[in-house]
């Protein structure tokens, strides 16, 4: 029997792509540029599977526009965000995702974030790098102690709990807001607010953990920032459409929220250039999910849900 085609957009890990090329008839992109609209609908044709990362956009005229031989989009992500499924389900296009295998990795840089906003990280190792480090005294880098204070947690899915535990081990109070009440055994005695509005005013550190739908987009606006407390640090490593990007860079600039961790921006790669002129801005190139480890079991996981498609069976990880 023949091996199923699968497009690869994007270069995975050594061991990803040599169980594809053992399984499967894998087209692979070795010099690993990003495939433009028409790349992409040119080396789909002829392919039953697509292995994509969010790099590549499916808008529903994308999918639309898809060779009638693709039957499953299997993401290399969790975020779905830059495919159109509702689209996919009206083309029959099985739509899967790799959720649990990243949440470790990306709750790592929320607490990193959070810390690197919280002691001005990014101002001090630009001062030390340019030889500009020339004094101690008591008030010079004085930054905010997260240590004991409340976070709260937008979206208290997979990677929202697993960053709710890594603050826990700064003794923080945990708060979330999420669309409904978690059972205690996942709350863990974190305080559960059914309005965001009220949360954004009891808490410390605010850390963005929610998917990007129509609903959450522009989610941190203008008159939420005003909600913030004094001193409040804003964390994003999930999306950057939750942020209004206006409303933030007016709201750094004014102080409120005091500084801001972002790992994720809207127009990506780069992001607003604003961000970089700010002092109080702890910035990274979205790498919540850059681990060895990780990145290895996001390839296992969507290698898993196109083993579970082709052998006929339900893929674990279907989204649409
Ligand atoms: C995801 O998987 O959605 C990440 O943002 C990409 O690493």
């Amino acid at each position: 029997m023949s091996k199923p085609k699968v497009l690869v957009t994007r270069k995975l890990p050594d061991s990803v792509q040599q169980r594809l090329q053992r399984d499967y008839d894998a087209l692979f992109n070795h010099d690993d540029h990003v495939f433009d609209r028409g790349e992409l609908l040119a080396k789909a044709e002829g392919v039953a599977a697509i292995l994509p990362c969010h790099s590549e956009r499916f808008s529903a005229d994308v999918i639309d526009a898809l060779p009638d031989s693709v039957r499953i989009i299997a993401n290399y992500s969790v975020g779905v965000d830059h495919v159109d499924l509702e689209a996919a389900k009206r083309r029959g296009i099985v739509v899967t995702n790799t959720p649990d295998v990243l949440s470790d990795a990306t709750a790592e840089i929320a607490l990193l974030l959070a810390l690197g906003a919280a002691r001005r990280a990014s101002e001090g190792d630009r001062l030390v790098r340019r030889g500009a480090w020339t004094q101690w005294s008591p008030s010079f880098m004085v930054g905010t102690q997260i240590t004991g204070k409340a976070v709260g947690i937008v979206g208290m899915g997979r990677v929202g709990r697993a960053a709710a535990q890594r603050f826990r081990g700064l003794d923080m109070e945990i708060h979330y807001h999420n669309r409904s009440r978690l059972p205690e055994a996942q709350a863990q005695g974190a305080h559960y607010h059914a309005s965001l509005d009220e949360m954004l005013g009891a808490v410390d550190v605010v850390s963005l953990h929610c998917p990007a739908t129509p609903d959450t987009t522009g989610l941190i606006n203008a008159e939420r920032i005003a909600r913030l407390r004094d001193g409040a640090i804003l964390v994003n490593t999930a999306r950057g459409a939750l942020v209004d990007d206006d409303a933030l860079i007016a709201g750094l600039k004014a102080g409120k929220p005091a500084a801001a961790g972002l790992d994720v921006f809207n127009g990506e790669p780069g992001g607003d250039p604003r961000y970089r002129e700010l002092d109080n801005t702890f910035l990274l190139p979205h790498i919540g999910s850059a681990t060895t480890e990780t990145r290895a079991a996001m390839g296992e996981r969507a290698l898993a849900n196109l083993d579970a498609f082709f052998a006929g069976r339900e893929p674990g990880d279907r989204v649409a």
